[in-house]
Parts: structure tokens; sequence; C-alpha cells
């Protein structure tokens, strides 16, 4: 399968937003915009990633659209199953909810919240045995880029799940790369750099397992409805994870109709 036969993936991570009643519209909006005019499945897999107390009011709203919306829950526990963990929601949690997909990984928990490597495997360990599908965020800080490094942190992101990944587990499998300067800044890495990043990837997930050339690879960092033609025609760019841009109906719905073009 050469990369551009893998369907797109467009999500919103919608971070710590909105309220309620704005999501509720913001929902709303999206539907009509897709009941204008569809975005066929087979062309482009769509998901949004709300708060956790949203998640499952946001997978109720969604049951009536005319495609499939996935929900996706922005983070779980590091601890499996139940238990006198206060605060803390599982990976059999979220898959008792029908929550079927998670974040892991994402920048903003890996600076502020202390997620390290290790707490990654663990997390990431715990979603797919509970059969949940993984978007697995990476990216380089802008010190890492400047020093030249930002190639190997990447891979080396990379490399530090494949000891927790069993075979065919790599079937529920998403990257994100998002270079950590462009996320929220409004700097979006040029294609080109994104592209060039992409290919790295791709053939660093060629060398650990064999389903790598079927994994998509997402791009993120402000991306917006403004850029996301131009991103979308990269080759090696199979989707986008779409934070700030994903909280307006139009453009979400924009760039998940650049990408279904694709
Ligand atoms: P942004 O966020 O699109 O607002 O840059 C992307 C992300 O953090 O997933």
């Amino acid at each position: 399968m050469s990369s551009s036969t893998i369907t797109p993936w467009v999500v919103g991570n919608w971070k710590m937003n909105p309220m309620q009643a704005d999501a509720f519209q913001l929902i709303e909006e999206f539907k009509q915009l897709l009941q204008q005019q569809e975005i066929p499945s087979e062309r482009c897999h769509i998901g949004v990633a709300p708060t956790l107390i949203a998640l499952t009011n946001i997978q109720a709203q969604l049951k009536d659209a005319n495609r499939t919306i996935f929900t996706v829950a922005q983070d779980l526990s590091k601890v499996s199953g139940t238990g006198a963990y206060t605060g803390e929601v599982s990976a059999e949690l979220l898959r008792d909810s029908q929550i079927a997909f998670v974040l892991i990984g994402h920048s903003e928990r890996r600076e502020l919240f202390g997620d390290d490597a290790e707490t990654v495997k663990a997390k990431l360990h715990n979603a797919l045995n509970a059969d949940l599908k993984v978007i697995y965020c990476v990216g380089e800080s802008l010190e890492q880029r400047e020093q030249g490094v930002a190639e190997q942190v990447v891979l080396q992101q990379i490399c530090d799940i494949a000891s927790v990944v069993k075979t065919e587990q790599w079937q529920n499998i998403v990257i994100a790369y998002e270079p950590i300067w462009a996320i929220g800044t409004g700097k979006t890495a040029s294609p080109a750099d994104a592209q060039a990043m992409h290919v790295k990837i791709r053939e660093g997930l060629k060398q650990i397992t064999t389903w790598g050339a079927n994994i998509a690879i997402l791009y993120g960092g402000s991306v917006k409805a403004e850029n996301a033609v131009e991103l979308a025609a990269c080759p090696d760019i199979n989707g986008a994870l779409v934070g700030g841009a994903s909280l307006n109906a139009q453009s979400f719905y924009q760039i998940a109709s650049a990408f279904a073009q694709k």
C-alpha cells in the first residue's frame, strides 16, 4: 500500500475547551454542514476529542450525523482496570463507555503534566490491551529543531513505544507529528518541512513493523482552513490533528473537506 492509498484522518483536539453550550452548538453546526455537503466516510475519517466531562454527551449528539464521526478521549490513566485511583479514568472505563479512540503523548501532556516516556508507554500499553485505537503524538521543540536534532527526537519517541506494541497492534495506531513550536502559535511547519519529517517517520515505522507502510501519519500544529489544501497535497501527510481551528465548525469542515479530496 502506498501512502496515498491510506484513508486520511482529520481529528479535532478541543483541549480544555469549550463550555457545554458552545460544544453543543459546534456539533450541531458541523452536522448541518455535513448535511449540506457530505464528506463520505471512505474519503476521510473524522473524529473529535472533547473534554472528558463532555465525551459521552458529544458521542450521543453525534449519533444522528449523516456519517461516522469518532469520539476520541484526550488522555487516559497509566493505571488499568478499576480501583482506588482518585481522579483517574482507565482504558477499560473508556471502552465501557464505547469510546474507542484516545490521544497519547500530546506535547502538552508531556510538557505540563509530566508524561515522560515511561508514562506514555504505560498508557499506550493499557489502551492497546483494552482494544482502543491510539493517536500517538510526537514532535520536537524549537530548540531541538535549531540544534538539528528534530528527526532524532521524533524517531526516538517512536522507538520508545516499540517495545510495548505487539505486532498486530500496530494496526490500531495512528501517528500525529506535531512540532511543538507550531502548536497554537499560528506558525505552521512549511509543507516541505512537514513532508520531509513524515517521510522520515514512515521510514522509521517500516523498520519497526511490517505494518509500517499502512500507518496514517497526521500533521498537527496551526492547521487551519487556509493551509489545509497545501498540507493535504503533500503525499506523506495522511491527515491532520487540529486544535484551535477545530473549535469553529466551518473551519473544521473545510479542513476535513480538503483532506477528503486528497
Ligand atoms: P493547534 O493545536 O492546531 O491549535 O496548533 C494542535 C494540537 O495541539 O493538537
